[in-house]
């Protein structure tokens, strides 16, 4: 890969292929084509197992969440004042006047920060269009509780070597040996428990003319040395 190609994060959040309008932001929380399908959980039912045990809260952050629409429908059938859900996109296409309890934020991934742990942490077809994946990656390791939930689709493939060096084996190796649980055959990622973690690998920049990806989208590819 020619680095002179690569992109930062500023110049990948002005790319047309992030900024895409065709990209579905209107996934609901079940379905075919919705969150429950695309994470392998039911996000309502995780919330109530954990509310009707005692919790004093349960809070969800969706990230890349589109238009929030599964967020809504999670609020609106969980229907308990202690769910909390944060949805986080770089696009405002969020339904206006969003519940108590919902809170909608126009940030990029790449740089926002919480001021709170969440027991669930979810990406419905985000990872795909950020930068520096890995990064994302190790920073919501420390945005979960002790025994919080992520789950996220992840195409391996879309990260990549910056030189000749392969990469995939010590990917998968990293990944494993930081907590993270990988499943290839439906490019799904997942990791129970908050940890302060480093992937070993330099973020070198993303190429935004990767073409489309399993989903037929286009979407974005990470290369790391
Ligand atoms: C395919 S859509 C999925 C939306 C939603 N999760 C759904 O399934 O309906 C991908 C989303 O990622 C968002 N996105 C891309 N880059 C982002 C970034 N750096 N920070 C936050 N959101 C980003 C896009 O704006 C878009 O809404």
């Amino acid at each position: 890969m020619n680095d002179g190609r690569l992109l930062d994060d500023a110049a990948l959040e002005r790319s047309s292929v992030v900024a895409n309008n065709a990209m579905n932001r209107e996934r609901r929380l079940i379905g075919s084509n919705g969150y429950g399908r695309d994470l392998g959980i039911d996000v309502a039912e995780l919330a109530r197992e954990r509310l009707a045990a005692g919790a004093q809260t349960f809070r969800w952050l969706d990230l890349c969440c589109g238009s929030g629409r599964a967020l809504l429908e999670c609020a609106a059938v969980v229907d308990d004042a202690r769910l909390r859900i944060t949805g986080v996109d770089l696009v405002d296409a969020f339904a206006s006047d969003p519940p108590s309890g919902v809170e909608f934020v126009t940030a990029s991934v790449a740089t926002w920060t919480p001021a709170d742990r969440f027991d669930l942490i979810t990406c419905v077809h985000g990872l795909h269009y950020l930068g520096d994946k890995l990064k994302i990656l190790a920073a919501i390791a420390s945005w979960l509780t002790d025994d919080g939930l992520f789950v996220a689709n992840l195409d391996l493939a879309s990260i990549r070597s910056a030189d000749e060096l392969p990469l995939d084996r010590r990917l998968r190796t990293a990944l494993r040996s930081n907590g993270f649980d990988y499943d290839g055959r439906r490019r799904r990622i997942t990791r129970k428990g908050s940890a302060a973690i480093a992937l070993p690998f330099e973020y070198a920049g993303a190429d935004d003319q990767a073409g489309p990806n399993y989903t037929g989208q286009p979407a974005v590819n990470s290369y790391y040395r």
